[in-house]
């Protein structure tokens, strides 16, 4: 542990010799990932209606970095051939994606299927089961319909009942074929970038109060969603169902119990304020004493983290077949040594009350946050392992982001050293990972950042009519590891 802390605070580079020489099982799952939004295009064709996201490219155009937008994307609407082709030549296991709610459900309600949009999907699943592609489907990746927003979206109590309903709509429409669904990717985006901090559309900036909101109804959200998968489809569809939580991984700056405590209590109200309820029941008790102590030392007469009822917290507990994990980067914490003293109106920083941060020897990418840190997805690994009782876990998303100018060999760097930590995890410390999907097969539009950073294992030339998709050096490198399984030459 000492040495792996000194290692992660010089920011020491993983020599060819530190990658791990050992197999990945013949059924690990390798795979890419994608989200509709971010590549289909075609925002309003065939009855499609607005989703948050395109109203607001199209209403504030300044909200993203270089005032593009989804509209033609990467046009997969129209191109999936093309998806399939470098799907194929990649070699991957699965394919995950996300499907749009707008597209299969124009009004939002379960009133009237657009049979085109069904017809779309249908042909994306059966040709990556042709291919021999399984299809890992997301239900819900941040395009939410504009007319939901318009009455305050996930912090209206009715939502759970609006995604139930979709996701039932998926399940019937293409459960017979798909075995892994995702309810809802990365929730702390959701309401932390939604209702928190603002990042996002709807763009709300209410830290600690409507974002807790959203998260009680997210939580409710995804487990009627589970449950109907449940008792209405898993018998007959024989399925897996889980929920896609990010968050990076939090390491101790020292070996002090303050800073100790400090990363734990942040891994808990990033990840644990969505995993526990889910995976243990109820919130983390950290989380629930903190935000309940100061909401009343704030005056108020209850928390601002809605307890849940028993009844919420037996049927939120259990509601997942696997662990659904986003993971870029990781982050030294330590304590702040202080209580912060509460103000109005409250923040997600007092509440956490820790400082994280970033040392600068840490190998950068094209983004501020997204830093270099293969080591700490073992740490990770291992705190998701110790607290919720050995999940199966899938990475659904890690990736390296560019500029896209620059020679690929660093996002090669970054692919190897993460998936060499998650063998590592998986040998030495038995954590039961059974898949790993890199973000993304093809460069698609970063949300508020357009097409500013890249992500693909593809570049995808945006000012071609026909978006060519061109292989990166790592499509290769990514290609020999899903054919060998290995990540050096002869490994045992
Ligand atoms: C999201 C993706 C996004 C990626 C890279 C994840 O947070 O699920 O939609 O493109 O990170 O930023």
């Amino acid at each position: 542990m000492k040495t792996a802390l000194l290692m992660i605070l010089l920011g020491l580079c993983l020599a060819d010799d530190e990658i791990s020489n050992k197999r990945f099982p013949d059924e690990f799952m390798f795979g890419v990932s994608t989200s509709a939004y971010q590549i289909e295009g075609a925002w309003n064709e065939d009855d499609k209606s607005e989703s948050i996201w395109d109203h607001m490219v199209h209403t504030n155009p300044d909200f993203i970095a270089d005032r593009t937008n989804g509209d033609v994307a990467c046009d997969s609407y129209h191109k999936f051939d093309e998806d399939l082709a470098i799907l194929k030549e990649t070699g991957v296991n699965h394919y995950r994606f996300s499907l749009s709610w707008t597209r299969i459900l124009p009004t939002g309600y379960p009133d009237n299927i657009n049979v085109a949009a069904v017809k779309y999907y249908k042909n994306v699943i059966n040709k990556l089961k042709e291919n021999g592609i399984e299809p890992v489907v997301t239900i819900y990746h941040w395009d939410l319909p504009q007319n939901f927003q318009d009455l305050q979206g996930f912090v209206n109590d009715s939502i759970s009942d609006w995604f139930a309903e979709y996701a039932r709509v998926c399940f019937s429409m293409f459960g017979d074929d798909v075995k892994y669904w995702i309810t809802i990717n990365e929730p702390q985006q959701v309401c932390t970038g939604g209702y928190g901090y603002g990042y996002f559309p709807p763009t709300i900036k209410s830290e600690a109060l409507l974002e807790y909101q959203c998260v009680h109804n997210l939580l409710k959200a995804h487990a009627k969603a589970w449950h109907i998968y449940d008792d209405e489809f898993r018998s007959k569809q024989n399925g897996k169902v889980a929920i896609t939580l990010d968050t990076s991984a939090y390491l101790p700056a020292s070996d002090s119990d303050e800073d100790k405590e400090a990363a734990e209590r942040i891994q808990q109200f990033t990840i644990g304020i969505y995993a526990n309820p889910i995976f243990n029941g109820d919130w983390p008790e950290v989380v629930k004493t903190r935000v309940a102590q100061r909401s009343i030392a704030e005056g108020r007469s209850q928390s601002r983290l809605i307890e849940f009822t028993q009844e919420e917290i037996d049927f939120i507990k259990g509601t997942h077949d696997f662990f659904g994990l986003n993971v870029y980067t990781g982050y030294l914490v330590e304590s702040l040594g202080y209580d912060p003293p509460v103000s109005e109106p409250p923040s997600k920083w007092q509440d956490q009350a820790v400082n994280t941060y970033q040392p600068s020897t840490w190998e950068t990418t094209s983004t501020q946050y997204t830093k270099v840190v293969p080591w700490s997805v073992r740490s990770l690994l291992n705190w998701i392992k110790n607290h919720y009782d050995s999940p199966k876990i899938m990475i659904t998303e890690n990736g390296y982001p560019s500029s896209g100018n620059d020679k690929d060999d660093r996002r090669i760097y970054y692919i190897k050293g993460y998936l060499s930590n998650i063998r590592d995890a998986m040998e030495q410390d038995g954590v039961d990972v059974f898949g790993y999907t890199v973000w993304s097969i093809m460069d698609n539009f970063e949300w508020a950042s357009g097409y500013t950073q890249k992500f693909g294992l593809y570049e995808v030339d945006f000012n071609s009519e026909n978006r060519t998709r061109r292989a990166r050096g790592s499509a290769s490198f990514y290609k020999k590891v899903i054919e060998t399984r290995c990540l050096v030459d002869n490994c045992i």
